[in-house]
């Protein structure tokens, strides 16, 4: 089969497209013949070791010290199970599914193998492998985000970084709980978020949030520029920072504020299924940025290398 594989970081051209050979499905696991991926953030980061300021060796020890140990990157997958290991009972061949393999990456190939136990969920009729894999990362991370600060109906909620693939989601997913929702984007952007479901929208360009007097429930970050020190004073009674991105020493500092949330988010079934269910009933809106044929891999790493896409960009398999 086809895989991309980068095996050093460094630039998009790191990434090659090349053959390898097609695995099989071990005992408990389904393997997807991929009709969509995406390259997110996070393909980005580990590829050029854009890392927050301090986890440099943490995420060598976790990728790999010299030279990424799993080769393919790419999280999450969207297609056809082709064939299904021992024990498998809830997936057949020929289902549609939408599938993440989180940090342990490799759906930047032709097939992809994840357990059944995995995240992994059925594609509703109503939608394309395309929207269903644009919804994975963005999705997942916003709910994961959303769960942990107990976002709850009324509550005001500033998402920071509004227009990204985690952006676009959580003002959808915020708003669907009923909060009152502020999306910090640029001005490019502002109608869009506005038409996710953004009752305000601040250009970043223009103004600073952390001084223009409001009170917030809930500040969600995900562009690292939210320390709670710099917060804080933009904190309602009760507020919480949700630091999807954010260097180390900042990280730590804020880690015994019991009004700060971060970590890494783990994409799980449930997840998914959320996610795929909510789009289904029109709820949420997958955002892509631009969809490219899986040989423009190295094109798709550069545009998101601009730290300027809207939503997610999405490969796609003849
Ligand atoms: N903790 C976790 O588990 C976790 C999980 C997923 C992602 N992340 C991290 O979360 C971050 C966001 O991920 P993503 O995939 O959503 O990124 P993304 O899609 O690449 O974000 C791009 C968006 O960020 C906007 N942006 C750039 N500078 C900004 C600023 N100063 N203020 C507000 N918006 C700005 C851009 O809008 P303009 O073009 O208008 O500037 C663009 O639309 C990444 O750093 C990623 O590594 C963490």
């Amino acid at each position: 089969m086809k895989a991309a594989v980068c095996d050093r970081y460094g630039p998009p051209e790191v990434v090659q497209i090349r053959e390898v050979p097609t695995p099989a499905p071990a005992d408990g696991e389904v393997l997807i013949k991929a009709a969509a991926t995406t390259v997110n953030s996070g393909d980005a980061r580990v590829r050029a070791l854009r890392v927050p300021r301090g986890l440099g060796l943490a995420v060598r020890l976790r990728f790999g010290l010299t030279q990424p140990k799993q080769p393919i990157f790419g999280f999450e997958v969207a297609g056809q199970v082709e064939a299904v290991g021992t024990g498998v009972t809830r997936f057949q061949r020929g289902d549609r599914v939408v599938a993440s393999r989180g940090l342990d990456l490799g759906c930047h190939a032709e097939y992809v193998t994840v357990a059944e136990q995995g995240a992994i969920a059925t594609i509703p009729a109503t939608l394309t492998e395309q929207d269903a894999v644009a919804l994975c990362f963005g999705g997942a991370t916003a709910l994961h985000f959303l769960d942990r600060g107990q976002v709850a109906a009324g509550e005001n909620v500033l998402i920071n970084g509004a227009s990204g693939a985690v952006g676009t989601m959580a003002v959808q997913l915020a708003k669907h709980r009923g909060a009152e929702v502020t999306g910090v984007c640029s001005a490019a952007n502002a109608e869009l978020v506005r038409s996710l479901g953004a009752d305000h929208v601040i250009d970043y360009t223009a103004e600073d949030f952390t001084r223009n007097g409001q009170r917030y429930d809930v500040i969600l970050d995900n562009q690292g520029k939210a320390t709670y020190a710099r917060v804080k004073g933009s904190l309602a009674p009760g507020g919480r920072v949700l630091m999807i991105y954010g260097d180390l020493l900042p990280t730590i500092a804020a880690s015994w504020q019991k009004a700060v949330v971060s970590g890494t988010a783990r994409p799980t079934a449930d997840h998914l299924r959320t996610v795929v269910s909510l789009a289904e009933q029109s709820v949420l809106k997958p955002v892509i940025d631009s969809v490219l044929p899986f040989a423009q891999i190295v094109e798709a790493h550069r545009r998101v290398d601009t730290g300027h896409k809207v939503g997610s960009v999405v490969l796609t398999f003849a």
